[in-house]
């Protein structure tokens, strides 16, 4: 967090590194980086193991409800929702902060435009993102008719998104709709708080919903297919390696001479590398709407999200896999460390 933060921000994290037992607010991070289990300030569903059904749903504020009163109602609704085998994530949007009159975190912003991108507005966004996950959808979708209905009089429901996982076993990297392992250049928990989690417990989550185009992708021969993403289709490892979790070599060159790994890869084209080794934790869901609107809910976890927008500019500008998809919709959202979540709640916005 940077050190000179607006007097409202000092609250609002303040507030967060008083509740979370935590001395005060620049003291902490040597203690929770020692700490690898950062997670218990967080909240659910960003670094668990992934269940397999998902709902993303986007809401505003109803105009003339009192925010600050609205917004601890929301959340003591969506706080109940938290049940065994359901897990309710609640990220707040920028302009929820605005509204509230509170300080927004380091980092918080809408995403620019990129080129390329089709975003359809009205899924998109929204004062509060929840992410709704579990073992099948139906309970994701009670649970999230269940907050509709209860929020009725504050909340309007922008927007909500269902996604699911292939089959896969326990252990195994699940595959996106172009059958590729998609998930395995991931932090590992070690990792969790220098990429993830923030100092107290918070992180950012983008989402982006992309249109795949399955059946195009999937009719091209299978050697094209791997130079696009820059692995192996059957065994996930990188293009020249035989394992999954083998390191990516972008040095590695053929004896003609080109790159293994293509520069228009978007394997390549994504890599940490290029970020000075900053990381996402990125933990999609596929979609499927039917008559061939399909793709990826790209959902990624990151301390800022100044890094998916570097990692997308790449992307946009060179990806050889931007001819098989269309962003369609997106969010950014701060996941709100527990501690803030019950201050809000109690109404107590620390002025
Ligand atoms: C439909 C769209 C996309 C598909 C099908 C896709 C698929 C994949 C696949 C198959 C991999 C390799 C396996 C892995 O490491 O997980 C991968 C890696 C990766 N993707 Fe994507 N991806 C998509 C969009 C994006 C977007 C929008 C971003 C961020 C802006 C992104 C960021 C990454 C990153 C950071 C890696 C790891 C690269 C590395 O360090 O090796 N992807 N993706």
């Amino acid at each position: 967090m940077s050190s000179s933060l607006t007097p409202r921000r000092t609250v609002l994290l303040a507030a967060a590194a008083a509740l979370a037992g935590v001395p005060g607010c620049g003291a902490s991070r040597e203690a929770l980086l020692d700490d690898a289990s950062a997670d218990h300030l967080g909240q659910p569903g960003v670094v668990d193991g992934q269940p397999s059904s998902v709902i993303l749903a986007g809401f505003d504020l109803i105009e003339g409800a009192q925010e600050r009163a609205a917004f601890g109602k929301a959340l003591s609704i969506f706080r109940s929702g938290q049940t065994s085998g359901v897990e309710t994530t609640i990220a707040a949007g920028s302009t929820l902060f605005r509204k509230l009159g509170v300080g927004d975190p380091d980092g918080m912003q809408r995403l620019p435009g990129f080129p390329g991108e089709r975003i359809d507005h009205r899924s998109s966004d929204g004062d509060v993102i929840i992410q709704v996950c579990a073992g099948g959808i139906d309970p994701c979708r009670r649970l999230v008719d269940q907050y509709v209905k209860e929020s009725s009089r504050i909340l309007k429901c922008r927007w909500r998104q269902s996604g699911f996982l292939p089959a896969h076993s326990e252990g195994e990297t699940p595959r996106n709709l172009f059958r590729f392992k998609d998930g395995t250049e991931n932090p590992v928990r070690s990792e969790f708080p220098k990429w993830v989690w923030d100092d107290r417990g918070g992180t950012f989550l983008v989402y982006r919903k992309i249109h795949m185009d399955v059946d195009r992708f999937l009719s091209l021969p299978t050697d094209r297919q791997e130079n696009i993403i820059g692995r192996h289709r059957r065994s996930g490892a990188p293009l020249g390696s035989e394992e999954e979790k083998d390191l990516v070599d972008l040095f590695a060159k053929t004896s003609s001479g080109r790159y293994v790994i293509p520069v228009d890869s978007h394997v390549r084209l994504a890599h940490s590398r290029s970020d000075r080794g900053a990381r996402m934790l990125r933990r999609g869901y596929s979609y499927d709407a039917g008559g061939g609107d399909q793709g990826l809910l790209f959902i990624a976890f990151m301390r800022d999200p100044a890094l998916f927008v570097r990692v997308q500019q790449r992307l946009a500008g060179a990806d050889a896999m931007n001819e098989f998809i269309e962003h369609r919709a997106s969010a950014v959202g701060y996941v709100l460390p527990v501690a803030v979540l019950e201050r809000f709640r109690n109404g107590d916005f620390g002025d």
